[in-house]
């Protein structure tokens, strides 16, 4: 059965998704999607149900209450640029299909919990690096410019402004950290980690796709500052990897990936975020009176602020869908 509200008294909006119990193996859970393993016949390489539930996280911390039907709005978010993606042919990706009704074993409750926001997908050995690529000059690469002049031990153009477009596109990978924060690495750091040759690979996808996806989302009026995409080798139907490297996880969502509106874009100063931004402010009020310090558990969320963050998570569907 989905489990239809937060924990007991956290004020979910009815029917949203904070975490699914499906009678599936191999369940793990990351900050905003449930994975579960999918079973496959002899010879099938193994698939894996991707669930986004409508769970959010704020400075790296899961919010107690969950935004009704956002998990479904990523999820269409995520669907479209895969399509879009595949006819650019540059990287393969694990999306095999979003219709549940082949999922077996489960209820006809936990179908339509499902319907939207699943992605039945290839499973893959994850490399375990974040791939990173910006295109404008904010958050922790801002942050690493204005004391050392450099985004990721990479040296950038002095005078550059908060929030202003860079010269190239960057590749600025980060650690995939188990828990809290991810943190940046240089890209000498990341060929140690995963080998020259596979680096090398991934940062040119990574910057192709950016150019491509920042193309678009231009031309329906966002600019993509950032966004981070993961990788993976698909695996064999003995669950070993293949030499197959494809996109996984969720691709160029808001939560992903930093988008501006076009209009009232300008450098010199932080930008309106396209979707937690109400959320995060509102969670600075509450830091600023002393009464959350950025660690878990987060607040319990308040109607006015789960309509507004899911108003813009539909106004991104909306856009970029
Ligand atoms: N095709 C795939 N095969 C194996 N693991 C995957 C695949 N696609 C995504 N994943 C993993 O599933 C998890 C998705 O959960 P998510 O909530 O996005 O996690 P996170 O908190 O790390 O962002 C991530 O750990 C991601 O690496
Ligand atoms: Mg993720």
């Amino acid at each position: 059965m989905p489990v239809m509200s937060a924990l007991p008294g956290t004020n979910a909006i009815a029917d949203a998704v904070f975490e699914t119990h499906l009678p599936l193996g191999g369940r793990r859970q990351g900050k905003v999607r449930d994975v579960y393993s999918l079973p496959t016949k002899s010879g099938e390489s193994p698939r894996i149900l991707v669930v986004a539930t409508d769970r959010i996280s704020a400075f790296d911390v899961v919010m107690p209450t969950a935004v009704n039907g956002k998990g479904r709005l990523l999820t269409e978010i995520s669907v479209a640029w895969f399509s879009f993606l595949r006819s650019l042919h540059i990287a393969s990706d694990h999306l095999v299909s979003t219709d549940v009704s082949t999922i077996p074993g489960i209820d006809d409750a936990d179908r339509t919990m499902l319907a939207g926001r699943s992605m039945i997908c290839r499973a893959a050995r994850v490399v375990q690096v974040e791939c990173v690529a910006r295109g404008y000059l904010a958050g922790s690469g801002w942050q690493e410019y204005q004391s050392h002049g450099t985004a990721c031990g990479i040296t950038l153009p002095a005078g550059l402004r908060q929030c202003e477009q860079l010269p190239e596109p960057i590749f600025t990978p980060a650690t995939k950290a188990a828990e809290g924060h991810d943190e940046n690495i240089s890209f000498t750091a990341m060929c140690d980690a995963i080998g020259g040759e596979l680096a090398e690979r991934l940062r040119s996808m990574t910057l192709d796709i950016y150019k491509a996806a920042a193309a678009r989302a231009r031309a329906r009026g966002l600019i993509l500052a950032d966004t981070k995409f993961e990788f993976g080798f698909a695996l064999d139907a003995h669950g070993e990897a293949t030499s197959e490297l494809m996109l996984v996880d969720e691709v160029l969502t808001p939560d992903s990936s930093r988008y501006w509106p076009v209009a009232g874009y300008a450098p010199g100063r932080d930008q309106p975020s396209f979707d937690k931004q109400y959320l995060r402010n509102w969670l600075l009020e509450r830091v600023a009176r002393g009464e959350w310090h950025k660690e878990p558990p987060g607040p319990v969320l308040p109607a006015e602020v789960l309509r507004e963050t899911r108003a813009k998570y539909e106004e991104a569907a909306r856009l970029l869908a």
